[in-house]
């Protein structure tokens, strides 16, 4: 079965085919980075219409890559949730378009279950199913969740973030530090050479269940008294334009304070659950010393870890069609008839 995948839900527009369950035979992404950056984050009005823009000529690029004709769809797969709306509705107005032109089905995809199972795109990695029960550590500029997987389509939300995500925790300190947007790349980068011990910022612990809607506090994450701490810090030692070492010296403890606090509830979900594996995924899992840190903990655990490969991290629409390649994903004519779903969370299916 030859799925081509659509995403739009935030600031990149990307096509991809892909031959069921989740072999990549293409995956153009287009990011709209640079049409951002001056307004210091995603600008609604400006990706929706880069996304009218751009969806054409990305979707007839993955079908070239992928050697095929429009004739060998058969069945389209789209993000329709969560996200920015407008963007969302682009794809999913280009999906519906299509699957009635090719008469092929529509199958809307949870963009959440992408990051999910994005690690088992790249060759050589095993079948989600043959490492359940699985915890998935999902990091992204707009989520950041822990989920155990029983099976494909079945498991709990074990913690989420209660304010900011990871990514948001990384993009408004490097702001604060005057890198940026998006700083997460430019953060992890000067960390490299900084040290992770020069100054101590909280890793945002989450005490009572009042505050998580009822998750147990020890899997959920709190990002926003970092970024704030960062700014109390900085107005007190502000940073000389030259500050060189210093500045990447507190890049690097800002950064291992939000590394820490990640591996800290990866920890606790891990002996939870009693799961063998942690896969992991979203844009911040491309972070270097997450990568390294998550290595030597998943080891020292005696545990498997699966992360995403770089290409798969960010938003693309590879992991969406993969979503609809597992038997997931909202099928039926009533799908046609659906709108978008912005809030959807990392378990809700359509
Ligand atoms: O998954 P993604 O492309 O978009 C969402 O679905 O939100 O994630 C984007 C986020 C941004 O916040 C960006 O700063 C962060 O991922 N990011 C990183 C790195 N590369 C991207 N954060 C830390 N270190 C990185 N190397
Ligand atoms: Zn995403």
């Amino acid at each position: 079965m030859i799925i081509l995948g659509i995403e739009s839900s935030c600031d990149e527009s990307s096509a991809a085919v892909i031959e069921a369950p989740c072999r990549v035979l293409s995956n153009t992404v287009s990011s709209q980075i640079a049409l951002h950056g001056p307004y210091g984050g995603v600008v609604p009005e400006i990706a929706c219409r880069e996304h009218v823009r751009a969806l054409p000529a990305v979707i007839s690029d993955a079908l070239s890559q992928a050697g095929i004709g429009w004739g060998a769809i058969d069945a389209v797969a789209v993000t329709y949730g969560p996200g920015l709306a407008s963007s969302l509705l682009v794809g999913l107005a280009a999906a519906k378009a299509l699957s009635l032109r090719l008469e092929v089905p529509l199958i809307a995809v949870n963009h959440l279950q992408g990051h999910l199972f994005s690690p088992f795109l790249s060759p050589g990695m095993p079948e989600p199913a043959a490492v359940c029960p699985f915890v998935s550590l999902i990091v992204s500029g707009g989520h950041t969740c822990l989920v155990r997987v029983d099976a494909p389509g079945r498991g709990e939300l074990l913690g989420q973030t209660i304010d900011d995500a990871a990514g948001e925790a990384f993009d408004k300190g490097a702001n604060l530090l005057g890198l940026g947007y998006p700083g997460g790349p430019v953060l992890d980068r000067l960390a490299r050479e900084g040290d992770p011990r020069y100054r101590r910022f909280p890793r945002g612990r989450v005490d009572a269940k009042s505050w998580t809607g009822g998750l147990d506090p020890r899997f959920c994450f709190s990002f926003s008294g970092l970024k704030t701490a960062l700014r109390y810090y900085l107005a007190d030692e502000p940073l000389a334009p030259d500050a060189g070492q210093r500045l990447r010296d507190v890049a690097a403890s800002y950064q291992e304070a939000i590394v820490d606090a990640l591996l800290r509830r990866v920890t606790a979900a891990m002996e939870q659950s009693g799961a063998g594996t942690l896969a992991v995924g979203g844009g911040v899992s491309l972070n270097s010393r997450l990568r390294e840190a998550l290595a030597a903990l998943l080891a020292s655990q005696g545990r498997q870890l699966l992360l995403t490969e770089p290409a798969y991290c960010g938003d693309n629409a590879a992991m969406v069609a993969a979503v609809a390649g597992l038997g997931l994903g909202g099928r039926g004519e009533s799908v046609a008839a659906r709108d978008v779903c912005p809030n959807l969370s990392v378990l809700e299916a359509y």
